[in-house]
């Protein structure tokens, strides 16, 4: 077997077998087949597309390049939870401790931010002490006391998505179906548990830009998991506009903070609520409706903070962070963007908002790239919000005021207005379980 006949292949449109694509990701994983071949197939890929059995052998190839996690050890239904990602993307901060609250069980794995989207992970760290990093018998034993635990993935599970993700960062394949299916199911596959609602966000800060390329996805996933024996559904959400008001690390800790004290934004709210209520479901807790009664009474009843609170001491985070958010990171400087005219905001750039993020430190370019835990952007306007010209619609934080700038720069046309408010939209759009769409 060549990788430049396999190349060649998929460029004329042919379907690769289930030995070729093991081939490819084997050798590319053991560094054997380099980043140019990697690159090309990537690409011939990201144009050509694949077929179900395609990408169905992708992600077990992707799966058996590392290790799995055996959670059996923990009895009931283990449930996970994944995001393509977002801007502003606290959610599953917000739903884990709500889940465990009701009795639901979560190991979650969680990621690091990259691009413009940020990442559980960094996010978390900006807790003082908070590990990110558990053993396998550390999350058993957490899981088994406290019913949560997120941790981040041992670098040997689904070693072949790290490789293959980065090389995809680089050479603009991020946004290709088969290759978001195959990444996200290979490390949920590999996670161990049994049952998987998935978060596929639409819009403009997400990688599907329109309904229909979202729920192929979505669907493309739910057959995946349902093929390997999970229970899986997929609900998909709304990214044009950042989720809530807080973009960062430190301060969308703050803001989780504070929707599991029941403060959420209205837009948090909605999608917290319906993704813990789909988990609670599909953990087999109850008929939707009862599982939403259990989300709104965890929260009321503090059950659901409480979680957070023992997840953060186990893994050994100051919980006091909880009672006085300004124990976490704080920026240095914190510089106001300008309303342009008087008017209605009526959109806002999410793709934008997370790149200023990142250019003010909170992101990385790259893999292993620092961050700056303490900046980030405070949305004050949201779409649909009046504003005075000159009023704040966001407010940046940094330590560095050439970073102030960078941002500055990338937001100048970010914020739209218009004579009139814009329609008010559901942030849930639609939901896929086996065989089933449905559109709201
Ligand atoms: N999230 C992932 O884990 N992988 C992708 O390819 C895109 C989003």
């Amino acid at each position: 077997m060549r990788i430049y006949d396999i190349i060649t292949k998929k460029k004329r449109g042919g379907e690769l077998t289930a030995d070729e694509i093991k081939f490819v990701v084997d050798g590319f994983t053991s560094g054997i087949i380099p980043d140019e071949h990697m690159s090309a197939l990537l690409m011939a890929i990201w144009f050509r597309g694949m077929s179900s059995a395609e990408t169905v052998s992708l992600t077990t190839a992707m799966l058996n390049s590392g290790e799995s996690i055996d959670l059996s050890d923990i009895p009931g239904i283990k449930i996970d939870k994944h995001s393509t990602g977002g801007v502003g993307d606290k959610v599953s901060l917000v739903v884990v401790p709500i889940v465990a609250a009701c009795g639901g069980i979560v190991a979650k794995m969680s990621g690091r931010g990259l691009g413009h989207t940020g990442g559980t992970i960094d996010k978390l760290e900006s807790i003082p002490g908070f590990r990110t990093s558990l053993t396998r018998n550390e999350i058993i034993e957490q899981v088994k006391q406290h019913g949560l635990a997120i941790t981040s993935p041992s670098s040997n599970l689904a070693p072949a998505d790290k490789k293959i993700y980065a090389l995809r960062d680089v050479t603009a394949t991020v946004d290709s179906i088969p290759l978001i299916a195959s990444s996200v199911m290979s490390k949920k596959l590999a996670s161990g548990s049994n049952a998987i609602v998935l978060e596929v966000t639409v819009g403009n800060g997400a990688f599907m830009k329109n309904i229909e390329d979202a729920i192929k996805l979505a669907d493309t996933m739910v057959r995946i998991g349902e093929a390997a024996g999970r229970r899986t559904t997929a609900l998909i959400t709304d990214m044009d506009t950042p989720l809530g008001y807080e973009v960062g690390n430190s301060n969308e800790i703050r803001e989780a903070i504070d929707a599991l004290k029941g403060k959420a934004p209205d837009d948090l709210n909605e999608v917290t609520r319906a993704i813990a209520a789909e988990m609670l479901y599909v953990s087999q807790k109850g008929s939707p409706d009862d599982c939403k009664r259990m989300v709104d009474n965890a929260i009321k009843d503090g059950s659901a903070l409480q979680k957070f609170r023992d997840m953060v001491k186990a893994q050994g985070g100051d919980a006091s962070v909880i009672d006085d958010a300004r124990k976490l990171p704080q920026a240095k400087y914190h510089v106001a963007v300008p309303a342009k005219e008087t008017a209605y905001l009526t959109s806002m750039n999410a793709e934008e908002i997370g790149l200023a993020s990142m250019a003010l430190g909170a992101g990385r370019a790259k893999q292993g790239d620092e961050i700056d835990l303490s900046a980030g952007i405070t949305i004050m306007k949201k779409p649909g919000d009046f504003v005075k010209r000159g009023e704040p619609c966001a407010m940046l934080h940094a330590n560095d005021t050439k970073k102030i700038q960078d941002a500055q720069l990338i937001l100048r046309d970010t914020f739209k207005a218009a004579d009139k408010p814009p329609k008010k939209s559901p942030m849930i759009l639609a939901r896929v379980e086996k065989d089933r769409i449905e559109r709201f």
